[in-house]
């Protein structure tokens, strides 16, 4: 079976989690209690992807122990200055009493005026072409402060960061700031991003990685990659699993999506490729390019890479 990764908190972490991004409330609760069904115990849920009630009522309605499920949700880029009240509003969604890990999920604030219901992605755009976000008045190292605050309010095990580059985390970690390290970094890999930079950094501070869009995300070209597709004939499984299986064999978390139950069963299921495979597919690259899914022109991101 796969291998827990250690937090500096102590905490375990299952390297393969059940990721929710891009799912419906209805098709959530299906897929979530499929997951804890195939063996699952780590759900990663986020406030903006508008499911945590559903993730929540399916971790409520599965036979599984709370206590042996690893929940993760995160803070969205318009409560920064509220960390504490954003995560209560978390856990009254999930109608859960504690998550066991709760991340900042962009190193950005948006400003409240944006947090229309429905509408949170939605940022008005200046005539110059640039958006209209607050990046002046609020920086991410006061909201990684805040942060510090909820562990001992019992309401998550463990806090870390998503989508912060190697300077993003180097402002943090500061000495002079005295801050804590974060738990996790939970950012875009695949291997047409291999982040090899950013895991070594997160490496050298203890800092646990988990890769979101590990399959490249909705209609990713390399699940039906020829290479990825021989590999995966040789261990006689699915590309997805070739994927996820890279991922793991680098040292890190991967977060895989599916609503689909025959696919949520079979990306869970461990497979150990040689070194030399591991390499085969680190190569792919060279051939097809790179590519990231989670929009790079998105203006009020690069602000801070
Ligand atoms: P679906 O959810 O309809 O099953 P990522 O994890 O990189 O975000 O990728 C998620 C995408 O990959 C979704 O479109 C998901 O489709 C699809 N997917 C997940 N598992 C598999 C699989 N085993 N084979 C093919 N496609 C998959």
């Amino acid at each position: 079976s796969h291998p827990d990764f250690k937090l500096n908190t102590g905490a375990l972490l299952p390297a393969v989690g059940f990721g929710t991004w891009q799912a419906s409330e209805e098709d959530t609760y299906k897929a979530v209690l499929a997951a804890l069904e195939a063996g699952y115990r780590h759900i990663d849920t986020a406030a903006i992807y508008r499911n945590e009630g559903a993730v929540g009522r399916a971790i409520n309605d599965s036979k599984v122990p709370r206590s042996e499920i690893f929940v993760t949700t995160k803070l969205w880029c318009t409560q920064h200055t509220t960390p504490e009240k954003a995560l209560d509003q978390s856990l009254s969604r999930l109608g859960l009493e504690y998550v066991d890990l709760y991340l900042i999920h962009w190193p950005v604030m948006l400003r409240t005026e944006h947090a229309v219901d429905g509408n949170l992605l939605i940022i008005p755009v200046r005539p110059d072409g640039s958006r209209d976000v607050d990046v002046e008045n609020w920086n991410f190292v006061k909201t990684w402060e805040l942060m510090q605050e909820l562990p001992q309010t019992g309401k998550t095990k463990a806090i870390g960061v998503s989508n912060f580059s190697i300077n993003n985390l180097k402002e943090i970690l500061r000495p002079e700031l005295g801050l804590a390290v974060p738990s996790v970094n939970q950012i875009e890999i695949h291997p047409q991003l291999p982040q090899e930079e950013l895991i070594k950094f997160c490496a050298s501070e203890g800092i646990v990685v988990e890769a979101y869009s590990p399959l490249g995300s909705t209609g990713s070209p390399l699940l039906t990659d020829p290479e990825i597709s021989a590999v995966a004939e040789k261990y006689q499984v699915q590309p997805a699993q070739v994927l996820i299986n890279w991922g793991v064999s680098r040292g890190y978390v991967v977060l895989p999506k599916s609503v689909t139950p025959t696919r949520i069963e079979s990306n869970f299921k461990h497979v150990n490729l040689t070194p030399e495979d591991v390499e085969k597919v680190s190569r792919i690259i060279d051939r097809i390019g790179g590519k990231r899914y989670v929009d790079p022109n998105w203006k009020p991101f690069e602000a801070f890479v």
